[in-house]
């Protein structure tokens, strides 16, 4: 769907925006969310200027999908974001639940400024309203694997993003 030379001169773009956008920030605490984000927070971050430091978070839900209030913490951050402006990094926005739980932990917390940046964006799949500051790629309900995003674990190491077919549901279709 999405070619690897795409990707990384999205990801520049992406790098450039943000660094300008920070532009004079004390120290920026970049968050990844596990494991989907790894690849792109390490690509994203290589290219950007501004003092940060990098941490990651780790969540999961409860069943199959995401939906309201079953989002639990598997993994949380080891700094303190008290005062201090928050880059949240997530590979794939879908129904919003995910990086609404984390966005509002992070403001309960005391973070001073916090900011989303994702290199997705299933946005006709939007349960809850998340305000993506930095978008990579708009796409539709399509499951899609690779740059870190997998399907059952596989498939996160393709350095460009692919659909899963399901042949059951073209069947059904
Ligand atoms: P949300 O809470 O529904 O927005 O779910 C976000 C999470 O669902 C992502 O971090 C991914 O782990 C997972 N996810 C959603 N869509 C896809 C997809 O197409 N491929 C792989 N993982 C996905």
């Amino acid at each position: 769907m999405i070619e690897a030379g795409a990707i990384e001169r999205r990801v520049a773009e992406l790098a450039a925006e943000i660094d300008r956008d920070y532009a004079g920030s004390e120290g920026l605490v970049v968050i990844g969310v596990l494991k989907g984000a790894v690849f792109f927070v390490t690509e994203l971050t290589k290219r950007m200027t501004v003092p940060l430091t990098i941490d990651f978070f780790q969540t999961s839900s409860y069943g199959s999908g995401t939906s309201a209030g079953e989002v639990r913490i598997k993994r949380d951050i080891d700094l303190s974001v008290r005062g201090r402006d928050v880059l949240l990094v997530e590979d794939i926005v879908d129904t919003g639940w995910t990086l609404r739980t984390i966005l509002d932990l992070f403001r309960f917390r005391g973070a001073r400024s916090v900011r989303l940046c994702a290199l997705l964006d299933k946005h006709e799949a939007r349960e809850v309203d998340v305000p993506i500051d930095y978008c990579g790629f708009r796409i539709g309900r399509e499951f899609v694997v690779g740059y870190g995003l997998d399907f059952s674990e596989r498939y996160r190491n393709l350095p460009y993003i692919a659909v899963v077919e399901f042949p059951d549901e073209e069947q059904s279709s």
